[in-house]
């Protein structure tokens, strides 16, 4: 019998049709995201599962779905899934990673020049029309901060952050690099978390979102960074404390942010970032360009595919269960 597979949105290139004829694939049409209770009522019964990392996948609603064999997340992090529960009852979870890198790099760094050079400000001021004669040109005109020479410390020495430090390079930036697990990589000073903090003019951070990493950059750590640092993130909202970072950039300790991702998604307006003209904010669109979400769609398909034909999943979270 054909297994049968839920896809809670719809999703861009070719391995999705490939799927589509080796299972009875039922997709979500939207409108919108798919809500948690309808998720929970379309799952039942089904063997597979293609999400996206607005689906919250945890212990109750595993408990109302025996029958599920495989989860596969269009999305490298996979805070979004409870795995500990996921391996105890023998699923295996499929996620997207290294396609990403390039395009979430490209993304951070935008944000970093973006923050330090005051673009959305500058595009705004503009745009309402405040560019006049009497408010043009001089020597202390929108006056930013340089990025080229200064000193990039990136927390989190994964594929991405790795990423980000050769594009530093091409900047001439000075690089300090910290991990969990201590790694040496060309081009990176690696120093302790403090040290970091302490010494960067820019920090941008690449670590997954995890029970270790949760307000990582609380209001202590925030507190060592440098007067006039700019921080960058584009990992996940928990990982930074947002109250800490909105006091210290409202009080003038920080520059400026570039915030892509948010503890809560969509992010809440009266969020006290949001009121601050020193902060650069996107939705979570890090890795968003039509190459790389094609190809993380084609992935998250393979890996599901992979796991219907009783193939290991080419990429799987926890692979002591394939
Ligand atoms: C991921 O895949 O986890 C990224 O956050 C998507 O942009």
């Amino acid at each position: 019998m054909r297994k049968k597979v839920l896809v809670t949105h719809q999703v861009p290139g070719e391995r999705i049709h490939e799927l589509a004829q080796h299972c009875e694939m039922n997709v979500w049409m939207g409108p919108g995201l798919l809500p948690a209770s309808t998720l929970a009522e379309e799952l039942v019964g089904c063997q597979g599962l293609l999400c996206l990392l607005t689906d919250r996948i945890d212990r109750t609603l595993l408990d109302s779905m025996p029958d599920l064999e495989f989860v596969s997340s269009m999305s490298v992090g996979v805070d979004h899934i409870d795995v500990a529960a996921l391996t105890e009852r023998g699923i295996a979870v499929g996620h997207t990673p290294g396609i990403l890198v390039d395009t979430t790099a490209d993304a951070a760094f935008a944000l970093m020049l973006s923050a330090a050079r005051r673009i959305v400000e500058a595009d705004r001021y503009v745009r309402r029309g405040n560019w006049r004669a009497e408010n043009a040109w001089s020597p202390e005109f929108f006056t930013g901060k340089d990025v080229s020479g200064a000193t990039l410390g990136i927390v989190g020495l994964g594929a991405i952050g790795r990423a980000m430090a050769s594009r530093a390079a091409g900047f001439g930036m000075r690089v300090l690099g910290w991990n969990r697990s201590p790694r040496e990589v060309p081009g990176i000073e690696s120093v302790s978390l403090d040290e970091l903090l302490v010494a960067s003019d820019f920090v941008s951070v690449h670590v997954a979102l995890t029970g270790d990493t949760v307000n990582l950059l609380d209001a202590d750590k925030i507190s060592l960074m440098k007067t006039g640092a700019v921080l960058v993130n584009t990992a996940r909202g928990g990982i930074v404390d947002e109250q800490a970072l909105a006091q210290a950039l409202g009080s003038g300790a920080l520059y400026a942010a570039g915030i892509d991702v948010f503890a809560q998604e969509p992010v809440a307006m009266d969020n006290p970032l949001l009121a601050l003209p020193n902060v650069v904010v996107a939705p979570h669109i890090g890795s968003a360009t039509t190459l790389t979400r094609t190809q993380m769609a084609d992935i998250a398909a393979d890996n599901a595919l992979a796991a219907i034909v009783g193939d290991p999943m080419p990429y799987c979270v926890n692979p002591e269960v394939q």
